[in-house]
């Protein structure tokens, strides 16, 4: 084979490891690699298509990345019209529509279903062709829709291509799919929660966000938030045609899309527990569901049924019981974040909304409360979305009796009395005093938060406590903690006292990554944290660094640079530097290579070594191949992945050979490690 064949070999070879990740990841939500690796494999091919672009396909996973924003989108008429549902909200509704269909077609009587949760996104729909994915449009009005190609690509559990040969179930030469396109909640809660510390806007509910991402003329918004796509339909196909919902599932499935859950239900009755079951599970589901949507299995007899206007006979949205409320708004509180941000919150007369007793919800920022006109004693709407912390939707102005007071957001904070302020460019109101007790903390909170300092034990409760007594005024101080002090407070016995202080001491070993994390410097997270520690190798590096060697990073834009460069010039984080130095709380490069640094690319390989190495000692080779996650064993057996050849190998390179085990030479060995 030639170096070109060779290359291109190599290619299809990364491009199908890619999707395969991509797959484990967002659509099995099962990860089998480090993001390093992946990070890896994806330059790697990067690389060889930018060498040669003529090699480059469309459902190539480097063609995710968006594209040229434009300054509005096309109009794309659906093969078929992309139909609503009718709804039920109650079991009385329900069996209603089963008599209706019934007296339609007889068939019904006998019929079998599927239920599955009703995923509370928008409707997307996607046209294959010879297994490449080649338009999606927003549902629009049914008839036509938006042609949002360019943005749904950036979504990364949506298949680029799908199996059309080499397949037990090679997909037709078209199809059409329909699915949904959603934030899940633990993703909107994190989103906001960024936008929140970085004094920005933050985003009222996961549906709209979900909506306005997927609509942004600049596919790279939308490459930068968290969308994701399970699916449920097939609109249109060449070919063959499923028989049953089931069957369509399953060929969904078997083409490499995300798939909505679902149950199969044999007759009516199973119908409904299954209702029962998702109405159970709806805190439990990594989406806002709103019902459960009900559909006859087989295909055949559900089109023939027809539709009622834009809902078909052969489906029913049963919802779930709307969690939103009405109670009365009798304060708004204010909370002081780790990075001063002053954020409202509503304080209610306690309500219940699907089975939990709501006295609190969020009001997002005070340009909400302003531009909602929300007054305290208004009667409000309040909506429990899974497990997202409740929120208010607005006021309900026909409610008002004359006596609602107009609300002023506080001038001063309300932890520490100083004057709060404003930037420029930002929604939020900070409080600018570095020593606020609410924000050292909410600081320290974070600092011993489990992905920073991971100090067992230690949560915000026992953190306020030593604040309150006196006993910590920086992140450093916890060091200089003794268990007698904690024995005077209250609540700690002996070995309770005995097992923090252990906790706290043993975190001195933590790895520069983490103790980056928890400086709490804005917009520097675990993969900013991490970029840092591989970029800089040191604490001292790090702290010398300006602005432009911040910006070579790749991720880092100038924001978070001068984020960093700021945090390490205030007087204030510089004397908690030079104590955490002089107690010994200083991680180095050397520990965080021995730790999980080193880009784990042996992982669950088994390595043999012969011979005399030129670069390394056996030691040395034996650490360097566990640094980088494989194993070195003494003998060759089926179970060897390499054997490592150096200068005069013995008998274990006849076995290697006669086992059919590949060698590599000390430098190839390095080089597959990218060193
Ligand atoms: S089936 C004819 N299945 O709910 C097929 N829709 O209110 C009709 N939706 O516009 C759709 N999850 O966006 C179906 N498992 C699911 C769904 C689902 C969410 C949405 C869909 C539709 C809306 C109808």
């Amino acid at each position: 084979m030639d170096d070109q064949t060779n290359l291109k070999k190599r290619l299809q070879e990364l491009r199908q490891q890619i999707r395969f990740h991509d797959y484990q990841y967002y659509v099995l939500n099962n990860p089998v690699i480090s993001d390093y690796e992946y990070d890896q494999l994806y330059a790697e091919l990067k690389h060889i298509e930018s060498e040669h672009p003529e090699w480059i396909t469309p459902d190539s996973p480097t063609q995710r990345v968006a594209g040229a924003a434009s300054d509005k989108f096309e109009k794309i008429n659906h093969p078929k019209p992309i139909l609503s549902l009718s709804n039920a909200f109650d079991k009385n509704g329900v069996l209603d529509w089963f008599e209706r269909i019934s007296k339609i077609d007889e068939r019904v009587e006998k019929a079998d279903f599927v239920v599955e949760p009703k995923i509370d996104g928008l409707t997307v729909v996607l046209h294959y062709r010879d297994g490449i994915f080649v338009q999606g449009a927003t549902r629009g009005d049914g008839i036509i829709g938006e042609d949002v190609t360019a943005n749904l690509k950036t979504i990364k559990a949506l298949p680029l291509s799908i199996p059309i040969s080499n397949s037990n179930s090679p997909a037709p030469p078209y199809v059409v799919v329909r699915g949904e396109v959603f934030i899940t909640l633990k993703d909107f809660e994190l989103l906001n929660h960024k936008l929140e510390e970085a004094g920005e806007k933050v985003y009222l509910n996961p549906r709209n966000t979900a909506s306005g991402s997927l609509r942004q003329l600049d596919p790279a918004i939308t490459a930068s938030r968290p969308l994701t796509l399970l699916t449920y339909d097939i609109v249109q196909i060449e070919g063959e045609r499923p028989r049953t919902q089931q069957e369509l599932l399953n060929l969904l499935t078997a083409w490499g899309f995300p798939v909505v859950e679902s149950l199969y239900c044999p007759d009516l009755n199973s119908v409904l527990r299954a209702y029962d079951y998702y109405l159970e599970k709806r805190d439990q589901l990594a989406y806002e569901a709103d019902g459960a949507v009900i559909k006859l299995n087989d295909i055949q007899l559900a089109d023939q049924l027809g539709v009622v206007g834009k809902d078909p006979r052969g489906a029913l949205a049963f919802k779930f019981p709307a969690r939103e409320v009405t109670t009365k708004l009798l304060d708004i509180g204010v909370n002081v974040g780790r990075t001063g941000v002053l954020t409202p919150y509503a304080i209610l007369e306690p309500v219940e909304i699907g089975g939990v007793v709501v006295k609190q919800a969020t009001l997002h920022n005070f340009d909400f409360i302003a531009e909602k006109d929300i007054r305290i004693g208004d009667r409000v709407v309040v909506k429990r979305a899974g497990d997202v912390i409740p929120y208010i939707i607005g006021p309900i102005i026909a409610a008002r009796t004359g006596n609602e007071q107009p609300y002023h957001p506080p001038q001063t904070c309300p932890a520490c009395g100083q004057k709060v302020e404003h930037f420029e460019g930002e929604v939020a109101w900070y409080c600018v005093n570095a020593a606020c007790p609410a924000q050292l903390v909410r600081n320290l909170e974070h600092f011993v938060s489990r992905s920073a300092m991971d100090i067992a034990g230690l949560g915000i409760k026992l953190v306020e406590q030593f604040v309150d007594a006196g006993l910590v005024k920086d992140a450093a101080d916890l060091y200089t903690l003794k268990k007698e002090d904690l024995l005077k407070l209250e609540g700690y016995a002996e070995k309770k006292a005995e097992n923090i202080i252990t906790a706290i001491q043993q975190s001195k070993n933590q790895n520069l990554p983490r103790f980056i994390i928890g400086l709490g410097i804005r917009g520097v997270g675990e993969v900013v944290a991490n970029d840092l520690a591989i970029h800089f190798g040191s604490l001292d590096n790090l702290m010398n660094a300006t602005i432009v060697d911040l910006m070579e990073i790749e991720g880092i834009g100038p924001n978070i640079a001068q984020a960093i460069i700021d945090w390490f010039q205030t007087p204030r984080n510089q004397e908690l530097l030079k104590k955490l130095k002089k107690y010994g709380v200083w991680p180095v490069q050397i520990e965080l290579k021995q730790n999980k640094l080193e880009p784990q690319v042996f992982a669950g390989k088994t390595f043999v070594i012969t011979g005399t190495l030129d670069h390394f000692s056996r030691e040395e080779a034996k650490d360097f191949i566990e640094k980088h996650g494989g194993k070195v064993t003494d003998s060759v057996s089926k179970n060897t992945t390499y054997l490592v050849v150096g200068i005069n190998p013995g008998s274990k390179l006849e076995k290697a050979k006669a086992l059919k085990i590949p060698t590599l030479s000390e430098a190839e060995l390095m080089k597959m490690a990218g060193e």
